[in-house]
């Protein structure tokens, strides 16, 4: 008898932390793999950030902070969401958490009952069905296809709501498409769920900062401020600013909610780290220069690994308009024999094979609820993007 839980056995490791693993083995063998699979800034946190936090340790900030987080860097949220969003938040109805992945955790905890339902719009960002299931509810997860550039439709979403919905969980721009959506894009999913109050919005921000196409990131409650009584706004440090490891992330919503959460978090971790909030209320209050020259850094990255890549037959791109990954469509070389005899059946068979043949180290799309397609991140140096995509032309060409 295995003492591990049912919900527990219902997961798995999350395949990013996977694709780190066998990476790592590969390069302690001895082999140069270009790893294009990260999901993080390659940058280090800028200086007057880390001083930040350095001074926060010699300051003896070092006991146990606020648990839903310090006031100052609540203060400091609060400012930036009245300034994207229009929204005036009071500290009360702030969270500060472990990344925004336990903010994102801590809401469908608080929330979910077992049966019910979060709207998940396909491709998703790996954790989201994972951490529905492993709260007792049910991902329903929604095609979106690469000729709608991997958007919701209004026509979609009105046809997954049932009685059961909790959630629709929302991503722009998102991971691993870069899929940004528009406003008159958000007016019509807002418009679907005006028909339905019981269904809830939240809405993973997190790379709002990273976008390519010159124009704002519109987020629903610009578009239709009615809906924030049901609405969850996350977002964090960690892809802004270059900050994954010190773990800081924050939401903002109704107070029943956030109070909840809060609860839960009082029981869990105690709130995040207060080093880690010293940092992040530099970061979002200090200078800006570092967003505007990654974000520059990105779209030049983005530019170079999307010419490149949409110039292999068999491969489709659909231009990512913000976040740091491109998401090409490989149907086209599904069904195609390597040199070495072997049929490749799906994007598994491809990564595996560019992965042995190429040395280059892409995901899987179908981690992302999506076969045929793969995801290649352009957070790595121009080298490895150059490298990369011309490694893996040459293992392409190869294919029969
Ligand atoms: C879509 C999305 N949301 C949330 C996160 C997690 O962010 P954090 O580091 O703040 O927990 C990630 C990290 O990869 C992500 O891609």
């Amino acid at each position: 008898m295995s003492i591990i839980s049912r919900r527990i056995k219902s997961i798995k490791l999350s395949p990013s932390a996977a694709a780190r693993a066998i990476v790592a083995e590969l390069r302690e063998q001895g082999r140069q793999i270009i790893d294009l699979t990260v999901g993080e800034p390659d940058f280090a946190t800028p200086r007057h950030i880390c001083e930040a936090g350095i001074a926060a340790i010699l300051r003896g900030e070092t006991k146990y902070p606020n648990s839903q987080g310090v006031a100052g860097l609540r203060r400091a949220v609060s400012g930036q969401f009245k300034e994207r969003y229009g929204v005036e938040y009071p500290i009360g109805r702030i969270i500060v958490s472990t990344g925004a992945k336990q903010v994102i955790y801590n809401a469908l905890a608080a929330t979910l009952d077992e049966g019910d339902e979060v709207i998940i719009p396909v491709p998703y960002w790996v954790s989201y069905p994972d951490m529905v299931k492993v709260n007792g509810g049910v991902p329903v997860t929604v095609p979106c296809d690469a000729s709608e550039d991997y958007k919701l439709t209004p026509a979609k979403l009105e046809a997954a709501i049932t009685p059961k919905t909790k959630w629709l969980l929302m991503n722009s721009p998102s991971n691993p498409t870069g899929a940004l959506y528009s406003r008159e894009h958000l007016a019509s999913l807002a418009e679907v769920l005006r028909r339905h109050p019981h269904v809830w919005l939240m809405t993973d921000d997190i790379y709002g900062s990273l976008n390519f196409t010159g124009g704002p990131t519109w987020h629903p409650l610009q578009v239709d401020p009615s809906l924030v009584d049901r609405c969850l706004v996350v977002n964090g440090v960690s892809k802004t600013y270059a900050m994954t490891g010190w773990r800081i992330g924050y939401g903002a919503g109704p107070e029943e909610l956030i109070k909840a959460m809060a609860t839960l978090q009082s029981q869990s971790t105690s709130g995040a780290s207060s080093i880690g909030q010293a940092a992040a209320l530099e970061a979002l209050t200090g200078p800006q220069d570092c967003v505007a020259e990654f974000t520059q850094a990105y779209k030049a990255r983005r530019d170079e690994a999307v010419s490149l890549l949409s110039d292999i037959p068999g491969l489709r791109v659909v231009m990512p308009e913000g976040a740091f990954y491109a998401f090409p469509d490989c149907s086209g070389l599904i069904g195609k024999t390597t040199p070495a005899g072997q049929i490749l059946n799906s994007s598994t068979d491809l990564t595996h094979y560019l992965l042995r043949e190429a040395a280059v180290a892409v995901l899987d799309g179908e981690a992302y609820g999506s076969a045929g397609t793969f995801r290649v991140s352009f957070a790595a140096s121009m080298d490895d993007i150059r490298n990369g995509c011309g490694k893996i032309r040459e293992a392409c060409a190869r294919l029969q």
